[in-house]
C-alpha cells in the first residue's frame, strides 16, 4: 500500500516537472485590452502547432497586465516568482515592457516582446529582447512617407504624453519629417481624453496638411472622427498603434483612409511561414490575422526555438540562446536578434478602404539608412 502511494507521489511529481511553463504577459483587461486579445489568439495558434519542448509539455500561463504599468511589473514577478516560467512573452506596449522588463533584467529570466517598438525597452539589458522593429525605424519610415509620397509640408503631430511609445514615436517621425523640409506643430493629449477639440482647432489654424497622431487606437479613432466632424480634409497618419479591428469599429467612416505604419498584412505575406500562419489562423478563427497576432505567433515560436538550441530550460541559458538567433523564419519576416535584443525589418504602411485595413505601400528597411 505505502509502495504505491509513493509510487503514485514520486509519478505526480514526475509529470509535474515534466511541464515547461511559459508566461504570457498581456493586457487583457483596460484602455488596450484589444491588443492583448490579438496576441493571444497567435500564440494559441502557435501553442496549438507546437506544444512540446525537448520532449516536455508546454504548458502557457496568462497573467492580464490590465493595460497598466504596475500591474505588468508586479504579473511579471507573479510569473516568476509563484508560476515558475523560464520565459516571458510580453508585453504589448511599450511602458508596460518598460516596466516588466526591470523585473526581467533581475530576475535573470528572459523576457520577448512581440510588439514593443520602444529604443528604452531593451536599452542595457542582457534579458529583455523583441522580434519587431523599433520607433526610429518607424518614425523614420513614417516621415519618409508622408514627405516623399504623400507630399506633406505641414504636420501636426498628436502626442499621448502618458505613453512611452507616443513620445519616442513622435520624435524619430519630427526629426526626420524636418530634415525632409517639412514643418511640425507638435500637440499633447493623455491616454483615455474624449476630446480633442482644443488641439484640433490648432492643427486647423496650422494649416496642416496631415495629423500625425501617434498613440493608440482607442485616441487615433475619436481624433479622426472630431477632425473630419470639424471638417479637416488632410491625411490622417499614425504608427502601428492603431491596428486593431476596434479602430474601424469606434472610428466607423472616420477612419476610412488613414494611414498607419505597421510590422505586416496578411495579403502581403512575407515568408513561406507567412502563408501557411495565415491560412491556419484563417481556418481557426474565420478571419485573417492582425499584426499582433502575427507578432504574437513568432514571439512564443522564437522562445521555442531557443530553448531547443539551448536544450535546457534554464532561464539564463534560454536568454543567451535568444540573443543568437539569426535568419529565423517567422510570420511577420525573417528574424535575427541583434546584440541589443532587437530584430530589424521591413515597415509596411497599411490604410483603411471600404472598413477594412488594406496593404498601401512597403518601405525596407536597408532603405531608411
Ligand atoms: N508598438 C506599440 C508599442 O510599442 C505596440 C503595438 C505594436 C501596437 C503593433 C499595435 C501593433 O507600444
Amino acid at each position: 500500500m505505502r509502495k504505491v502511494f509513493l509510487g503514485l507521489l514520486l509519478l505526480a511529481s514526475l509529470s509535474l516537472f515534466a511541464v515547461v511553463k511559459i508566461g504570457a504577459l498581456l493586457p487583457l483587461t483596460g484602455g488596450v485590452s484589444a491588443f492583448g486579445d490579438l496576441v493571444k489568439k497567435g500564440i494559441e495558434l502557435a501553442w496549438e502547432e507546437k506544444n512540446t519542448v525537448l520532449g516536455e509539455k508546454i504548458e502557457v500561463v496568462y497573467m492580464d497586465t490590465r493595460s497598466e504599468k504596475t500591474e505588468a511589473a508586479n504579473g511579471i514577478a507573479r510569473l516568476i516568482d509563484k508560476e515558475g516560467v523560464v520565459a516571458v512573452i510580453g508585453e504589448v506596449i511599450s511602458g508596460n515592457s518598460i516596466a516588466a522588463g526591470e523585473i526581467a533584467e533581475k530576475k535573470k529570466v528572459p523576457m520577448v516582446s512581440p510588439s514593443s517598438t520602444n529604443s528604452l525597452v531593451t536599452q542595457g539589458k542582457k534579458f529583455v529582447s523583441r522580434v519587431c522593429f523599433i520607433d526610429p525605424l518607424q518614425g523614420t519610415a513614417l516621415a519618409e512617407f508622408a514627405a516623399k509620397t504623400l507630399k506633406v509640408k505641414k504636420a501636426t503631430v498628436l502626442t499621448d504624453v502618458e505613453q512611452d511609445y507616443s513620445v519616442g514615436l513622435s520624435n524619430y517621425f519630427m526629426e526626420r519629417f524636418k530634415k525632409l523640409g517639412g514643418q511640425v506643430l507638435q500637440l499633447q493629449y493623455k491616454s483615455g481624453d474624449q476630446e480633442f477639440s482644443a488641439q484640433l482647432s490648432q492643427a486647423l489654424a496650422f494649416g496642416s496638411e496631415a495629423i500625425v497622431v501617434t498613440g493608440y487606437y482607442n485616441e487615433i479613432a475619436l481624433v479622426a472622427q472630431q477632425a473630419r466632424a470639424l471638417g479637416y480634409k488632410g491625411y490622417i497618419l499614425t504608427g502601428d498603434g492603431a491596428d486593431a479591428p476596434e479602430l474601424i469599429k469606434i472610428g466607423g467612416q472616420a477612419v476610412e483612409g488613414i494611414y498607419f505604419s505597421d510590422h505586416f498584412h496578411p495579403d502581403a505575406p512575407v515568408t513561406k511561414r507567412s502563408k501557411l500562419f495565415v491560412d491556419a489562423f484563417v481556418k481557426k478563427y474565420g478571419v485573417k490575422p492582425s499584426t499582433l497576432s502575427a507578432l504574437g505567433y513568432d514571439a512564443y515560436m522564437l522562445v521555442l526555438e531557443a530553448i531547443e538550441r539551448a536544450k535546457t530550460t534554464k532561464p539564463e541559458l534560454i536568454a543567451t540562446a535568444i540573443r543568437s538567433i539569426k535568419n529565423f523564419e517567422g510570420a511577420t519576416g525573417t528574424i535575427t536578434i541583434d546584440s541589443n535584443g532587437n530584430a530589424t525589418k521591413d515597415v509596411v504602411i497599411l490604410t483603411v478602404k471600404n472598413g477594412q485595413f488594406a496593404f498601401a505601400a512597403k518601405i525596407s528597411a536597408s532603405a531608411l539608412k
